[in-house]
């Protein structure tokens, strides 16, 4: 089975993402960078499946150690997929300043357009990416422009990148809806925004590596972004 690369995968969706793809049968790279005993925990995990894994640390706010990982990636063979699942998120809505535009765009757009050009070139037959976005895309607001700007960025890459890379590689995207608690949403808080979305879903981070596997596999797919949101971009228009 062909080999996946995912990042920032020891926590969260993360792990989740790794969990579900082992057993689908993939072998896996899983990339981390501060959370090193929860990705050592996580390949006994993925190893005690059957699954052959590897972790690799960066730092991907650092373009060098972005533009390095895929090649510290091939004790496993080459890579197949790529999933840019990193990311950080902004612990103030209001995050539009110079520090906080620069961490962004540094993590969440230049680091996976930097994984995916040194990934396209070694990249086999039949191989994708998945980029991961945010609902919010399809609805942007005032709030977090910073965060939305790199996502938004994020999303225009994936169309391009689509065509740059074809026909050898295939590139798509995930836009989840709100899942997990954050330093700025608590838990009743992700409870309330799902309670409000059109099908009033607790999503899971189940729902995303349903997405994600697809799209991996999905051949006549490219350059295409799927929302697992529960119809979250559309919440503002279910009540006017
Ligand atoms: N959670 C949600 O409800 C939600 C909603 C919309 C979109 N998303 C998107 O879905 C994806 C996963 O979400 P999540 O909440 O699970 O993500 P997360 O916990 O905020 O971050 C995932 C991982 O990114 C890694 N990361 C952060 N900064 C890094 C850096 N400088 N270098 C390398 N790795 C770095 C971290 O790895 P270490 O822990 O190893 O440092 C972290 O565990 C993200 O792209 C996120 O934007 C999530």
């Amino acid at each position: 089975m062909s080999a996946i690369l995912i990042t920032g995968a020891a926590r969260r969706i993360g792990r989740a993402l790794a969990l579900g793809l082992a057993e689908r049968g993939y072998e896996l790279y899983l990339h981390y960078h501060a959370s090193a005993a929860e990705a050592a925990a996580l390949v006994e995990q993925v190893r005690s499946m059957g699954r052959t894994c590897q972790s690799v640390s960066a730092d991907l706010a650092k373009a060098e150690e972005a533009a390095a990982l895929v090649s510290r990636c091939q004790s496993l063979g080459p890579v197949s997929h790529l999933i840019n699942n990193a990311a950080i998120y902004s612990d103030d809505p209001d995050d539009f300043s110079a520090v906080h535009f620069d961490r962004q765009m540094a993590v969440n757009l230049r680091a996976p357009l930097i994984v995916a050009e040194a990934f396209s070139r070694q990249a086999p037959g039949g191989a994708s990416i998945v980029n991961l976005l945010d609902s919010r895309v399809g609805a942007l607001s005032a709030r977090f422009v910073s965060y939305m700007t790199a996502k938004a960025g994020l999303e225009a890459a994936t169309e391009m990148l689509a065509l740059r890379y074809a026909p050898r590689v295939r590139v798509n995207a995930v836009a989840p809806g709100p899942i997990l608690a954050s330093a700025v949403e608590t838990p009743d808080t992700i409870e309330a925004f799902q309670a409000r979305t059109p099908l009033a879903l607790a999503l899971s981070p189940n729902d995303i590596v349903e997405a994600t596997a697809y799209l991996v596999t999905a051949r006549a797919l490219t350059g295409q972004v799927l929302y697992v949101d529960g119809g979250n971009r559309f919440t503002s228009r279910t009540y006017v």
